[in-house]
C-alpha cells in the first residue's frame, strides 16, 4: 500500500516536526511530484525493452546511492546534535559568565552564571544594557573598554564593579572580543565576567597589610635613629667630659708630682695614652652611631663621608653639591646620610672601583643623589632575587618618602645609583 506524503515519515526516519510542518507547506515529495508534472516526460512507448532495462538499472543504482547519501547525512546530523548540545552545556554549565552584546552594547543573550553575576534572570536580561548593571564610578572604564573594541583593537579587557544588592557591588573582570560576522549579520561581541571579588580583598588585604608592615618598619628605623643620636650625644657630653676631665687630671699630677718621681711619671705617661685611647674609641663609636657632623646639616655630613671614604679606601672620591643651600630636615637629612653611606659601603667592599663621583642637587620639590663608580658592576636582576638588605634598605627608606631608587649597573661596566627623593621647602628643622 502506498503511503500519502502526510503519513510519511522524514529521510532520517523521523516523524516530520511540527514546527518543519508548518514552516514547509508541502513534503519534498509532493514537491517533486510537482516538479515532475512540469517537465517534459520522455516518450517511454518508443522506448526498446532493452532501453527500458538500462533506464532500470541506472535508477536503482541511484537509489543505492541515495540511500547512502542519506545514510551518510543522517550521522552528520546526529553528530551535530551531539556536539550542539555539548556546545549548550558547556555554554550554560560554564563557571565564567558569558553575554553576547550588540554594538551598542544591549545583551542578546546570557548564560546562568552571567545572570547570577548581573543578579536577574536570563530571559529578563535580553535588550538591557550592560551599562544598568554597572557602578555609575566605573561606566566610563565601560565605555571606553567597550569603544575601543570597534575602533582599536578586536580583543578589550577591564576591571569594573558590578551593583550588588547585598554587598553593594562585586569587581568584576570584562574580557570582550568582537564576534566573527556572518555575511549581512549585525555586528556584535562576547563578552566574558569572571569574578574578582575575593581576589580583590586578597589584594586589598596585602596591600593594607605591606602598607602597615612599611610603617611599623619606618617607625623603628626612626625609633633606632633617635635611640643612636641619644646614645651618641649621652657618650659625647657625659662619657667625653669625664675623659676629657681625666685627661686632664693627670697632666696636672704629671706636672706637680713627676718630677721627682721616675715611677709616677710612667706610670702617669701610661695613664694618658690610655685615656688617649679610650677617648678614641669613645669618637669612634660615636660617629659610628651618628656622626655628630650631621647636627650641621646634610652639605656637612656628606663632606664628612666623602673624606671617610677616601681615607679607609685610598681612592678617589668627588663630591659636587650643586645647591650649596641645600637644607633638610633631620629625618631627612638622616635618610639621605644612611643612604650615602650604605652606597659607599657598597662601593669600598663590592666594586673595586678607582673612582666614585657624586653628584647632588634639588630642584622643584625633589633631591636627585647619583652616586657613580667605575668598579666592576653587578647584575640588579640577580641581586633583587637574593637577600640584598643594604640595597632593599635604601628602597624602604626612599618609599616611607615617596622617593625611588633606579640602579643602573651591568658587570664590568660600573654601578650608578639615581635617588630621588621629595623634600618639601621650609620644612628644615
Ligand atoms: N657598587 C657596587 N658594585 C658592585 N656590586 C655591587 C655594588 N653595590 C651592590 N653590589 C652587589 O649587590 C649585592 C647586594 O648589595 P647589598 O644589598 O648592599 O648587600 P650586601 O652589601 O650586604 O651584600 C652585593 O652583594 C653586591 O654583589
Ligand atoms: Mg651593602
Amino acid at each position: 500500500m502506498t503511503q500519502k506524503p502526510n503519513d510519511r515519515q522524514d529521510s532520517c526516519g523521523q516523524p516530520p516536526s511540527s514546527t518543519h510542518e508548518q514552516s514547509v507547506q508541502a513534503s519534498p515529495r509532493q514537491r517533486a511530484e510537482e516538479h515532475g508534472d512540469a517537465m517534459d516526460r520522455p516518450a517511454f512507448q518508443a522506448w526498446t525493452p532493452e532501453e527500458t532495462e538500462r533506464l532500470l538499472d541506472e535508477l536503482r543504482i541511484y537509489r543505492i546511492e541515495l540511500a547512502m547519501q542519506n545514510e551518510e547525512l543522517c550521522r552528520t546530523r546526529e553528530a551535530l546534535e551531539v556536539s550542539r548540545a555539548r556546545f549548550f552545556d558547556l555554554y550554560d554549565l560554564a563557571p565564567l559568565g558569558y553575554l553576547e552584546l550588540t554594538e551598542t552594547g544591549l545583551i542578546l543573550e546570557a548564560n546562568r552564571a552571567a545572570a547570577s553575576l548581573l543578579e536577574a534572570t536570563r530571559d529578563s536580561l535580553v535588550g538591557q544594557p550592560l551599562s544598568s548593571f554597572i557602578l555609575p564610578e566605573d561606566q566610563d572604564s565601560y565605555y571606553r573598554c567597550h569603544g575601543q573594541l570597534w575602533t582599536g583593537s578586536e580583543r578589550q579587557s577591564c576591571e569594573l564593579r558590578l551593583r550588588h544588592a547585598d554587598t553593594g557591588f562585586r569587581w568584576i573582570r570584562l574580557e570582550t572580543s568582537r564576534r566573527p560576522m556572518a555575511k549581512g549579520e549585525t555586528p556584535g561581541c562576547l563578552a566574558i565576567l569572571s569574578d574578582m571579588t575575593e581576589q580583590k580583598k586578597q589584594e586589598q588585604d596585602l596591600l593594607r597589610s605591606r602598607t602597615k608592615l612599611r610603617a611599623l618598619a619606618a617607625y623603628r628605623e626612626k625609633v633606632r635613629e633617635d635611640e643612636r643620636a641619644h646614645i651618641a650625644r649621652e657618650l659625647h657630653d657625659d662619657l667625653g667630659q669625664y675623659l676629657t676631665a681625666l685627661r686632664l687630671d693627670a697632666n696636672l699630677i704629671e706636672m706637680l708630682f713627676a718630677k721627682e718621681n721616675a715611677e709616677l711619671t710612667k706610670r702617669v705617661e701610661g695613664m694618658k695614652q690610655l685615656i688617649d685611647r679610650v677617648i678614641a674609641v669613645t669618637r669612634s663609636a660615636i660617629s659610628r652611631l651618628r656622626p655628630m657632623v650631621l647636627d650641621f646639616g646634610i652639605l656637612s655630613a656628606a663632606e664628612w663621608l666623602v673624606a671617610d671614604y677616601r681615607k679607609r679606601t685610598g681612592t678617589l672620591c668627588h663630591l659636587d653639591m650643586l645647591d650649596p643651600e641645600l637644607e633638610l630636615n633631620n629625618d631627612q637629612a638622616t635618610t639621605v646620610f644612611r643612604i650615602l653611606q650604605e652606597s659607599l659601603t657598597n662601593v669600598a667592599r663590592h666594586a673595586q672601583a678607582t673612582c666614585v663621583d657624586i653628584r647632588m642637587r634639588s630642584a622643584g620639590g625633589l633631591l636627585y643623589l647619583n652616586v657613580h663608580d667605575d668598579g666592576r658592576g653587578f647584575d640588579p636582576a640577580v641581586v633583587r632575587n637574593k637577600n640584598a638588605f643594604g640595597l632593599m634598605g635604601i628602597r624602604e627608606r626612599l618609599i616611607i618618602y615617596g622617593g625611588t631608587l633606579k640602579i643602573d649597573s651591568q658587570p664590568e661596566q660600573g654601578t650608578t645609583l639615581e635617588i630621588v627623593l621629595p623634600i618639601k621647602s621650609g620644612q628644615a628643622s
